[in-house]
């Protein structure tokens, strides 16, 4: 086998076996300091068009990933109107990170270059995040990339002090998981996804 075959068939069960795991499913175990930083650096080798490096991470660990959580609740609250406000949601978002090592939000920077339209500054952070999920994956890390709670929010941005343009693309939730990695499931075949012309 050439080193190029090896090399692909390595990044190729990562790929695949890449897999999201809900963080009420982790251990509370933390992951080293050193490799969750390894881990989010491979962020920054993601395309860039304009070299504008758009993408922002946010982490929270320990007893700032409890605060952020219980702000998050909070927040949750005072943005819901009171007929709309679930208390199974606040507590859900409240308990979320209980057993997740590590909690990443992650936004797209809008960046000054006129000539690079948003959408590919939201396509660049967002591979910037499968960068990081895939060497999540290599070190035995589970993780899920996760839009609920107030992810969507102007609140939320706000309190990151994102401007109106910034994008939050999603909260990461990193552990790890004493469950065997599931199977991977896709509902249409790749050959219906792809057009060879
Ligand atoms: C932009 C984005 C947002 C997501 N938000 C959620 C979410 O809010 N809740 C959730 O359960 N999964 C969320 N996911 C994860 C998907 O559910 C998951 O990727 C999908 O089920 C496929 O499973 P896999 O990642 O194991 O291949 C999100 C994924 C993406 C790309």
């Amino acid at each position: 086998m050439t080193q190029n075959t090896s090399n692909f068939e390595i990044l190729k069960s990562i790929v695949e076996s890449r897999r999201t795991l809900k963080p009420e499913a982790m251990n509370g175990k933390q992951i080293p300091a050193d490799i969750f930083e390894q881990v989010l650096g491979l962020a920054d080798w993601a395309p860039t068009h304009g070299r504008t490096e758009p993408w922002r991470f946010f982490v929270y660990t320990g007893e700032s990933l409890k605060a952020f959580c219980a702000t998050h609740a909070e927040m949750y609250k005072v943005n819901t109107s009171e007929e709309n406000f679930n208390p199974a949601t606040f507590e859900n978002i409240l308990h979320k990170g209980d057993l997740a090592s590590h909690l990443v939000i992650a936004a797209m920077k809008r960046g000054t270059n006129p000539k690079i339209p948003a959408i590919e500054e939201i396509a660049s952070s967002s591979a910037s995040i499968e960068n990081v999920l895939l060497g999540a994956a290599a070190q035995g890390i589970s993780a899920m990339w996760n839009t609920g709670g107030m992810a969507h929010k102007a609140a939320l941005k706000a309190y990151l002090h994102l401007e109106e343009e910034d994008h939050i693309l999603g909260l990461i939730y990193f552990g790890f998981s004493d469950e065997p990695v599931k199977e991977g499931k896709r509902n249409t075949p790749i050959s219906e996804k792809v057009k060879y012309l």
